[in-house]
């Protein structure tokens, strides 16, 4: 399947019960990763707008870069460092208002203000992050949260 996508606008909530179901019609049986992760991310940048929006996955003890959208990002980040190896270390999701304030953020760029980062957790091991930002400070709340790990949660591919 590959079609438009019908982009709503209204309040987040709205938003992401609009796309989810897209997601999901794109990337149910297909089983390549990659294939899956690019349309998820392309999809989102296309309902939100935001300034990056990307996998990172976990190979030979590094997350390496995996599909995005948005400008050039870091290639590789070590276990435990910046939001996406702290969430990698934790196996949970981290919600960053302001990234200045975090020890050890990483800067791939000096535009992105705020941060989410959604481990991506199969068979009890994180494989990945689903990484967010914004050019806008305190862009990411619980709402986010729970969409973002429903659609991490139920991607459909083989690891
Ligand atoms: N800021 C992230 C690095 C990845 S980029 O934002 C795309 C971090 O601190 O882990």
């Amino acid at each position: 399947m590959a079609e438009d996508l019908s982009i709503v606008k209204g309040d987040k909530t709205a938003e992401y019960q609009s796309i989810i179901p897209q997601i999901n019609a794109l990337t149910t049986g297909e089983p390549d990763l990659v294939a899956n992760l690019a349309n998820t991310v392309a999809a989102l940048k296309e309902q939100f707008g935001w300034f990056w929006v990307g996998f990172y996955l976990v190979k030979s003890d590094e997350l390496v870069l995996g599909p995005f959208q948005g400008p050039v990002a870091c290639t590789r980040i070590k276990k435990g460092r910046g939001v996406c190896g702290t969430s990698w270390a934790e196996a949970k999701t981290l919600i960053v208002p302001d990234v200045e304030a975090f020890p050890g953020h990483i800067a791939c760029s000096s535009l992105s203000k705020s941060e989410i980062v959604v481990p991506v957790i199969r068979n009890g091991q994180v494989i990945g992050v689903l990484d967010v930002d914004s050019d806008r400070l305190d862009h990411f709340d619980e709402t986010d949260q729970l969409f973002l790990e429903e659609i991490v949660a139920s991607l459909d591919f083989q690891v």
